[in-house]
């Protein structure tokens, strides 16, 4: 079953998680309003860290899906069409893939969908925005990189906010718009402004000395 995304949302990246005890760390983010967590899979080609697979994402799947959440996995990988099946079996409700990583994006958007996922596109702050033109139809997501993709606390690419408006004007209404890195309290505010309606949150709120109630700030932030 599909699922739908929330409008104004900030989804925890557990990259910046404690994973000695992440289904802790997930609860405790959920309980403070979170219903989208976001899943970072990374190659060591596509971008040089490696990071988590199916495996992990099949093991938080039903904490998350019992609490009416949803996984949004953003894959940072070479050839993610290779992948698709394993992480829609794994539990993913949206898969992100770049156009960077891929010869093949149009397909790989439209197995997406097939394997009963939403469909996201990911791009690179190199990356014109026009990338997203020939396959603005199969797309159910569009995630706007305001750092670049490969660790979390990193700093907010200030020209970002135009690039966020810049991918608005070229989409739908109904696709949402997402955006990853750096967002805190100080940069949430002009990503919203810009038509940011989806905000990863990884080190600002893993990093706080109270995750929940930063969770709530980012919140209340963009509400
Ligand atoms: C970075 C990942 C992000 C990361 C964001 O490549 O895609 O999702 O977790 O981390 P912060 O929020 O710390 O910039
Ligand atoms: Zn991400």
């Amino acid at each position: 079953m599909t699922v739908t995304l929330p409008d104004a949302h900030i989804a925890p990246s557990i990259l910046s998680a404690d994973f000695s005890r992440l289904g802790e760390d997930i609860t405790m983010t959920m309980d403070a309003g979170a219903q989208v967590i976001h899943f970072d899979v990374m190659d060591g080609h596509f971008v040089p860290p490696i990071t988590i697979g199916p495996l992990v994402l099949a093991s938080i799947s039903e904490l998350v899906h019992d609490r009416g959440g949803i996984l949004d996995v953003h894959l940072m990988i070479e050839l993610p069409e290779n992948q698709i099946e394993a992480f829609a079996k794994a539990g993913a409700d949206v898969i992100t893939i770049h156009p960077e990583a891929t010869p093949n994006i149009h397909r790989a958007l439209g197995m997406i969908r097939q394997a009963g996922c939403l469909a996201g596109i990911s791009i690179n702050p190199g990356t014109p925005a026009a990338a997203i033109d020939p396959v603005v139809e199969l797309l159910d997501l569009c995630l706007c990189m305001t750092v670049n993709p490969g660790w979390g606390g990193q700093a907010f690419i200030p020209t970002s906010n135009d690039r966020i408006a810049q991918f608005r004007s070229l989409l739908p209404d109904i696709v949402t718009l997402e955006v990853d890195g750096g967002i805190s309290l100080e940069t949430i505010a002009g990503a919203r402004d810009a038509g940011a309606n989806l905000f990863v949150a990884g080190s600002s709120v893993f990093g706080a000395p109270d995750p929940p109630a930063m969770y709530k700030a980012l919140a209340a932030a963009i509400a």
